[in-house]
């Protein structure tokens, strides 16, 4: 089974550094991880970091995977329209990237497969261009399914969903990862949802892992007023999980501080 760790990620955008010796020792197949933390904290350049879309320092190491960088699959936050193609196609060329254009009618199974997974068969024949905010987030999703990534890392997958969007796209996600072995990586500002899906979390601030392990110790109310600047409760909710509340912004937010050294993230349970 895949195994995926990082040791001192770092990127930087011309001259500019946004991001600095992220290690995690281990991520272990079946897992999903949060990346969560402040907007403009690096989190998505953290994963074009690890897809091998930008350069800089450090190792991203893939176990047991005889495909390399192509394990890795990118699940970008804006979900571009390129309104000439449709749905079916675009979900194509995605499948097909970087091998041969021979389509085989597997490919075109897998492709059916994957639309009716995600309930939008219905938009196949759809152009990209005339679909809604969400429909477009559920393409790109299956986009980076029809891929069979080893590794997916979404990036803020559901922001455009509605609710019962939300928790189908993450349920499925979990179960797809449990079932087949792929590593998860889920950028998130809902933390409700880090604490429910994601066994794990790692936090980015100011371009560097504040902190790591289990969501439930690392999303509590001192990181939520250290980092994310608000006064929090985590309360039991009737079924007995953990909540975020958010009660109000601090009004003295301290100024940034540089982040903690970085702690190792415990194997998944
Ligand atoms: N293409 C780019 N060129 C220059 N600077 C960039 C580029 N992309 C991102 N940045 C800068 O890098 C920093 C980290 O950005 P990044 O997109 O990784 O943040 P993020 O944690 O994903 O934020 P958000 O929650 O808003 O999506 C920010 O200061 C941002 O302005
Ligand atoms: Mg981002």
């Amino acid at each position: 089974m895949v195994a995926l760790a990082l040791d001192g990620i770092g990127a930087a955008y011309g001259r500019h550094i946004v991001l600095a010796d992220v290690g995690i020792d281990v991520l272990k197949a079946g897992s999903l991880t949060a990346v969560i933390g402040p907007n403009a904290a690096g989190k998505s350049t953290l994963f074009k970091r690890i897809a091998g879309l930008i350069k800089g320092p450090g190792l991203v190491e893939l176990s047991d995977s005889a495909r390399g960088e192509r394990a890795i699959c990118y699940m970008p936050q804006d979900t571009g329209a390129n309104a000439v193609l449709t749905v079916y196609e675009s979900v194509l060329l995605a499948a097909k990237q970087g091998s041969s254009w021979k389509v085989h009618d597997g490919e075109l199974v897998e492709i059916d497969e994957t639309l009716k997974a995600l309930r939008i068969e219905d938009l196949a024949f759809r152009g990209l261009g005339e679909l809604s905010g969400g429909q477009r987030q559920l393409v790109s999703l299956a986009q980076a399914l029809v891929r069979r990534p080893e590794v997916l890392l979404m990036d803020e997958p559901t922001s455009a969903l509605d609710l019962h969007r939300q928790i189908e796209v993450l349920g499925f996600v979990a179960s797809l990862a449990e079932r087949t072995g792929m590593i998860v990586l889920i950028a998130l500002h809902d933390l409700n949802h880090a604490l429910r899906y994601c066994a794990n979390a790692i936090v980015i601030a100011n371009g560097q892992m504040a902190v790591s392990g289990a969501s439930a110790e690392v999303i509590n109310e001192a990181m939520l007023r250290d980092i994310y600047k608000v006064n929090a409760r985590i309360e039991r909710c009737s079924k007995g999980r953990p909540l975020v509340i958010v009660d109000s912004p601090c009004l003295e937010a301290p100024a940034a501080q540089p982040a903690q050294p970085a702690q190792k993230v415990p194997a998944p349970v």
